[in-house]
């Protein structure tokens, strides 16, 4: 690992990089930008190459791929203050640079990778050997990739950005700007690629008889405990492992809620109780339940506001639905996979769940009603258990026999 230590950048505080040697000609790069009180205000770890197009003087075409950035220098990076956003600008090789831009949406508690240009100095001939033009060459992209503020953004897939004749390649991407109190985030924004490849993770049902037979493989999501206080205490009690499948652009993703990250929050009225979750990749999903004919409560209204990579959000309220219906002073449960359609593009998979959003004593749950997956579980197990203890009977009484044969022999003999 090769550390460089900068001299100072006016207004900015030092900047520290280090160029790790990675796998196989391709490097890692990281940088600290700090400020006056030489705390962290802007970090990035990342791996990068450009892939450059160009016409020659004998009219043909060329294509070099830079991928050594091991004179790069960071003079312009900033941490942004009133007037400047934060960037980072790299230099390197003869008259090349790099500079990505930020910025901050205070009213969305966001911030955003707003542009990356990259010059080219086509004139270096080492470079681009027989080169028609000449001088520098610069390309914009606007990204526009939206990130919770003090979330660190995180993209291990390949993103490419590609215009006129260069194509920008960046892969294990680590990067938060706007970074709270000199530390850098545990909590990670993960890029949408990443977040379909991670909640595909082969989940293999144990009672699968083969693996054809296994409908698409799938990690089942971890069931989480959430809870709404009023002045009485606990009023809305609810456990369930959630599992969000959305459809935006043809792109279908399905993603675990870990209860570790997602916060939680609530209201509790005499004919309305409301439960709202966020986290990370989830501004909010809000979960509203109602009474009806004064006698039963039921899920009414699902209302989710989720964060996507290309700086948009994806939004979708229902307050039309009827699901986990029971009667007031009991809860709703069901242990089976149970899903709820709040939209064709839209679908939350439900496991483990149990409800109470009334009339909920002393913390605790009251008696379950259950939803009629599980009651055919229920039909199951006492036969289950007949079947078991019709067959020990039989053993036992087998056993038995054998016995009394045994000793009668063994009478015999003597
Ligand atoms: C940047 O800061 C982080 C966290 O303090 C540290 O782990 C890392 O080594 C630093 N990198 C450089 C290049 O100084
Ligand atoms: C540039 O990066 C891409 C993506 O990681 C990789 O496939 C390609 O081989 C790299 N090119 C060079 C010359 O390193
Ligand atoms: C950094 O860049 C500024 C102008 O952009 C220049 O005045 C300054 O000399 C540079 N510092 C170093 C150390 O290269
Ligand atoms: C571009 O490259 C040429 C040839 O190597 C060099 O003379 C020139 O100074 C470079 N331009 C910049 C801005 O560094
Ligand atoms: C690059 O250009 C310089 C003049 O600008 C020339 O002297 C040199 O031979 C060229 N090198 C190559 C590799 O073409
Ligand atoms: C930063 O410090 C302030 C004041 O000490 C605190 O209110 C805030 O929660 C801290 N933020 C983070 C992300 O730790
Ligand atoms: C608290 O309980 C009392 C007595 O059961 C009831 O009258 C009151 O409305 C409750 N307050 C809230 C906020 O639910
Ligand atoms: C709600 O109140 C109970 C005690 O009545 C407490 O143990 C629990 O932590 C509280 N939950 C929340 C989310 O504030
Ligand atoms: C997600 O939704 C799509 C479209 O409704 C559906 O085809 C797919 O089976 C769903 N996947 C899961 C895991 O629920
Ligand atoms: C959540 O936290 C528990 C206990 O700290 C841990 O066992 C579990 O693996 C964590 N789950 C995830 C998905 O991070
Ligand atoms: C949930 O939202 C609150 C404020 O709306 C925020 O402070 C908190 O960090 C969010 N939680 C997560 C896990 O992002
Ligand atoms: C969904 O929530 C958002 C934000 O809280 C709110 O503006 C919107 O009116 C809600 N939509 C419905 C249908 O309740």
């Amino acid at each position: 690992m090769v550390c460089f230590r900068l001299s100072p950048v006016p207004g900015s505080g030092l900047v520290l990089l280090c160029l790790v040697l990675g796998a196989v000609s391709s490097y890692a790069l990281e940088l600290n930008v700090t400020d006056s009180e030489k705390a962290i205000c802007l970090y990035a770890k990342w791996q990068m190459n450009f892939t450059i197009h160009y016409e020659t003087t004998s009219k043909t075409y060329k294509t070099v791929t830079i991928s050594d950035f091991s004179t790069a220098t960071y003079n312009g990076s900033i941490c942004g203050d009133d007037q400047n956003n934060p960037k980072v600008v790299m230099q390197f090789g003869s008259g090349f640079s790099w500079t990505v831009n930020f910025m901050k949406e205070e009213s969305t508690y966001t911030y955003s990778i707003d542009d990356i240009s990259f010059s080219y100095n086509i004139s270096d001939n080492t470079t681009f050997p027989d080169a028609k033009d000449k001088g520098i060459l610069t390309v914009r992209e606007s990204v526009g990739i939206r990130i919770p503020l003090n979330n660190i953004f995180r993209c291990d897939s390949l993103l490419t950005l590609e215009e006129n004749d260069v194509v920008q390649h960046y892969w294990d991407v680590h990067v938060q700007a706007f970074v709270q109190n000199g530390t850098v985030s545990t909590k990670e924004f993960l890029c949408e690629k990443d977040r379909t490849v991670t909640t595909v993770v082969p989940f293999v049902p144990t009672t699968a008889p083969s693996p054809t037979a296994t409908p698409a493989p799938r990690e089942k999501p971890e069931v989480g405990s959430y809870s709404v206080n009023n002045s009485n205490g606990t009023c809305l009690l609810a456990t369930m492992g959630l599992q969000l499948n959305f459809t935006h652009n043809k792109v279908v993703s399905v993603i675990n809620i870990n209860p570790n990250t997602t916060d939680f929050t609530g209201s509790c009225q005499p004919q309305t109780a409301l439960l709202r979750l966020n986290g990370s990749n989830i501004k909010y999903l809000d979960f509203v339940f109602a009474v009806k004919n004064e006698n039963r409560f039921y899920l009414k209204e699902v209302n989710v506001s989720m964060y996507l990579v290309n700086g948009s959000a994806f939004s979708i309220a229902n307050n039309n639905l009827s699901y986990w219906d029971a009667p007031l002073g009991s809860s709703y449960m069901c242990n089976k996979e149970q899903t709820v359609s709040v939209s064709g593009a839209f679908q939350i998979n439900t496991f483990e769940l149990r409800v109470q959003p009334f009339n909920v004593m002393e913390g605790k749950y009251s008696t379950a009603e259950e939803c009629s997956a599980d009651s055919d579980l229920n039909f199951l197990i006492p036969v289950a258990v007949g079947v078991a203890l019709g067959f020990l009977i039989i053993v036992v009484f087998i056993s038995y026999m054998i016995g009394r044969r045994k000793s009668r022999t063994g009478y015999q003999s003597v």
